[in-house]
């Protein structure tokens, strides 16, 4: 094994009461992706060998989420995060690479980040510091752990803040908790700490001081705060979320997006935005989109596992559910919604209208009011529209059913049966027209009136 490898040990054994949640508090979701499947995807750029993950109660939820991502170990009880690191030993074995130990509701942190720590443990010159922790200057200290510093800014200690003096509290450089640690040292070093302190609890940050005992170095590398912020409460779940969104909001406009109201659109992990596309205020992107190039969304749009192809306009109030396929220059307007349906290049679906497994062929016109009637209360069936089909409004294309290309249907129709190509098709009532009836139904109802 290198010296070089990396391992990642994930604490998330603590109860996460303040959540109120039945759910695993790393598994809350941020832009729609559990937290901890967040740090999951960080880790990638830095290809561990190994993924450990320490939970208490939740184990099986947890297992559920990540599969074999990672290996599980159970801390119970929980005595502190030094203890929760050496639930990690046997699943680590004989492992002699970096550690990084990393917190799994911590998930705010990025690869660069990560990528310093690592590359701060395994300095080429000899002088690489058994520890590295990753600090940040809080604008409120709290309760953090605070970084003791000598005359060469090298780290001593973390004091806890329950331990520190008043003198101590007064640090404002603050521990994170992640840190990157010989492999080689560090059960030694978790072996010496002790529960002798305000808490009772196995401290995982006195392994620096204890390290600093024993000759070796220890050195911090600093997060800007957004970074480290750990989420114990809804609260904190939400500023999280705003920070994420945030980046995302930036990223896309820095790739060529324009969001006229950047702040009231929403996008999911994974959204996927083509250049010179204009996006409206109010516009939410669930998970699995992907938008091609000079797409117009416009406002009060709601998306989620749908492809706007090239050229092709959504909303305003229009709902793409997943398997939507909207293609090139399609137009989807106002209250409509479609799922599980291909609408082919050029085709129109202007007001009001739902389709649903449905395949609606090159440059069809779907009349506003249009309903694809895909379910039975059972099953669900399909509707094909052809290419060039024009369905008047109001009609109810009961599945399944095929519109020939170019076929017209007229409005108001319930089509129960199939239609063929460039045939008319109409199912309502023949209209009648009784002369004056109107005038001597109101003379004659006048008399009578009380
Ligand atoms: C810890 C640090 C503190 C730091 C702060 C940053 C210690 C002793 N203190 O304090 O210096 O400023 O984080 O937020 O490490 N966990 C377990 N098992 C346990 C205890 C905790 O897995 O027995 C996990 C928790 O799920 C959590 C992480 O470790 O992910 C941190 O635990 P927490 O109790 O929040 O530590 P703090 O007291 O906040
Ligand atoms: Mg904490």
């Amino acid at each position: 094994m290198n010296s070089s490898d990396l391992a990642v040990v994930i604490l998330a054994a603590g109860k996460g009461t303040r959540m109120k949640s039945s759910l695993h508090k790393v598994l809350h979701p941020l832009a729609n992706r559990p937290m901890l499947l967040h740090l999951m995807d960080r880790l990638e750029a830095l290809n561990p060998v190994k993924k450990i993950v320490v939970v208490g109660a939740g184990k099986d939820q947890v297992q559920a989420t990540i599969g074999d991502q990672a290996e599980i170990v159970v801390q119970e009880p929980q005595l502190g995060t030094g203890h929760a690191v050496q639930m990690a030993r046997e699943a680590l074995g004989d492992f002699q690479g970096n550690v990084l130990i990393l917190y799994g509701d911590v998930p705010m942190l990025t690869e660069d980040t990560l990528m310093a720590m690592v590359t701060a443990r395994t300095r080429a010159d000899g002088k690489a510091p058994a520890v590295v922790v990753l600090g940040f200057r809080p604008q409120d200290t709290k309760a953090y752990g605070r970084l003791v510093l000598n005359e060469s800014g090298e780290l001593e200690a973390i004091i806890e803040h329950k331990d520190a003096t008043t003198e101590q509290r007064q640090i404002t450089l603050c521990n994170s908790g992640i840190m990157a640690v010989d492999g080689r040292m560090l059960f030694d070093l978790l072996e010496q700490i002790s529960n002798t302190n305000a808490s009772g609890e196995y401290y995982l940050t006195d392994i620096v001081a204890i390290a600093r005992q024993r000759g070796q170095s220890c050195a911090v590398v600093e997060a800007p705060e957004e970074e480290v912020m750990g989420i114990n409460s809804r609260k904190e779940l939400a500023e999280a979320e705003a920070i994420f969104q945030a980046r995302m909001r930036d990223h896309f406009m820095a790739e060529g997006v324009t969001l006229l109201d950047p702040a009231t659109v929403y996008f999911s992990y994974d959204t996927k935005i083509g250049q010179d596309v204009v996006i409206g205020p109010n516009v939410f992107f669930g998970p699995g989109v992907v938008v091609e190039d000079n797409v117009t969304i416009h406002s009060f749009s709601h998306l989620e596992g749908a492809v706007v192809r090239e050229g092709a306009s959504v909303g305003p109030f229009a709902r793409l559910r997943p398997k939507a396929d909207v293609g090139r220059k399609a137009k989807i307007g106002n209250f409509v919604e479609v799922k599980k349906s291909v609408i082919e290049e050029g085709a129109k679906v202007s007001h009001l209208t739902y389709i649903g497994d449905a395949h609606v062929g090159a440059g069809a016109n779907i009349g506003a009011g249009t309903i694809t009637c895909n379910y039975d209360g059972f099953n669900k069936f399909r509707t094909e529209i052809g290419k060039g089909a024009f369905i008047g409004s109001n009609t109810s294309l009961v599945a399944p059913v095929v519109i020939g290309e170019g076929a017209i249907i007229g409005a108001g129709s319930v089509v129960t049966r199939n239609v063929s190509g460039d045939a008319l098709a109409v199912t309502r009532a023949e209209q009648k027209e009784l002369g004056g009836w109107a005038a001597r139904f109101r003379s004659k109802q006048q008399k009578h009136k009380k």
